[in-house]
């Protein structure tokens, strides 16, 4: 099998595909998935450089990719929810990376059925960040018609579903992404959208909801709460991750405003609303660009010079 692989922390240089890897056994509950198309998460640039060793541990050499839509080529005896030839998307067990691969082998309520309405190439931006907007915003947030949410990091692979979602629910959605993105977001269901360059988080106005993408000026986003409102704290600031873990963890002494971190572990159930979502039209996959695999330290240079709209898909 062929698969991402690096052995040491660096630049996007550390990167290589491997051959002649051995797949992991598939257990008695497991599916084997042939990847079609697999994302590069906006996270992982930091994690590869090891700028988030100290929070994250991560043993090595490591994998890359979270997320993975595919075909299943081999079902374990006990498998329930899917047969061999099922398209598929989903997520690799929860902290763990390896998606960027010819192959994976997850538990079966790692996956659900892929959406019908768009190809591979496509729907591949969406299972990982897709399920992390859906969740912080209908599982936890329980955003209403009417709210007012903030996405910060909205043209990025998570921020563009969130805007999508945001919108479809009915919210007054404000977006803070680069120069270049800013009237698209308005056709994506953005309300008003601000280049984060040029806007001061203090000059924004109040909201329900805001959902950080970025790790940065956590303490003056919340100030811009109403009164029992909620941030999702869903970045770490590479530049100082143990500060910006800190902070989250002491934020909930103060009562006034919600603080909502969490690390995405999609249920089953919400592959399958996502996949519907998609379906229905309401959730359109963004995709920047498709790269072969072998061409994954481009996509991880892509993703460093900044200004990706969406998702960068690799397909094996
Ligand atoms: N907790 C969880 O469960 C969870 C799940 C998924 C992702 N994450 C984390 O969320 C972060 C974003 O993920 P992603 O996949 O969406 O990344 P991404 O595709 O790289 O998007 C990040 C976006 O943030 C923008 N940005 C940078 N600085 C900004 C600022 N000061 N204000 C507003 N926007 C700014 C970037 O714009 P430019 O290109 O213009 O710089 C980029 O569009 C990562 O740190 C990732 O690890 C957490």
């Amino acid at each position: 099998m062929r698969a991402v692989r690096y052995g040491r922390y660096g630049g996007p240089d550390v990167l290589s595909v491997v051959d002649g890897l051995t797949p992991p056994p598939v257990g008695a509950a497991d599916v084997r998935v042939r990847v079609s198309a697999a994302a590069v998460g906006g996270g992982e640039a930091p994690i590869r450089a090891g700028r988030l060793r100290r929070v994250l541990r991560q043993r090595l050499p490591a994998g890359t990719g979270v997320d993975f839509v595919g075909t299943v080529a081999q079902a374990g005896p006990a498998v329930t929810r899917a047969s061999a030839g099922d398209l598929v998307w989903g997520v690799m067990p929860h902290g763990t990376f390896g998606s960027i691969a010819e192959s994976v082998v997850v538990p079966q309520e790692r996956i659900a059925a892929a959406p019908a309405s768009v190809p591979a190439q496509e729907a591949a931006a969406l299972p990982a960040s897709g399920t992390t907007a859906l969740h912080a915003l209908t599982r936890r947030g329980r955003l209403r018609p009417g709210q007012r949410l903030l996405v910060r990091g909205a043209a990025g692979g998570v921020g563009v579903v969130a805007v999508q979602l945001g919108a479809a629910l009915g919210a007054h959605v404000t977006a803070l992404a680069g120069a270049d993105h800013l009237s698209w977001l308005g056709g994506l269901g953005a309300s008003e959208a601000f280049d984060h360059r040029s806007t001061r988080v203090q000059d924004l106005g109040r909201f329900d909801v805001i959902l950080d993408l970025v790790g940065t000026e956590m303490a003056p986003l919340r100030s811009r709460l109403v009164r029992g409102g909620t941030l999702f704290p869903l970045a770490l600031d590479p530049g100082r991750p143990i500060r910006s873990a800190l902070w989250t963890a002491a934020g909930g002494l103060d009562r006034r405003t919600r603080l909502s971190p969490f690390s995405n572990d999609p249920s089953p159930q919400e592959l399958e609303e996502l996949a519907a979502l998609v379906d229905e039209g309401a959730v359109k996959p963004v995709v920047a660009a498709v790269l072969s695999m072998d061409d994954i330290a481009q996509a991880h240079r892509m993703l460093e010079r900044g200004g990706v709209r969406g998702k960068i898909i690799v397909t094996p």
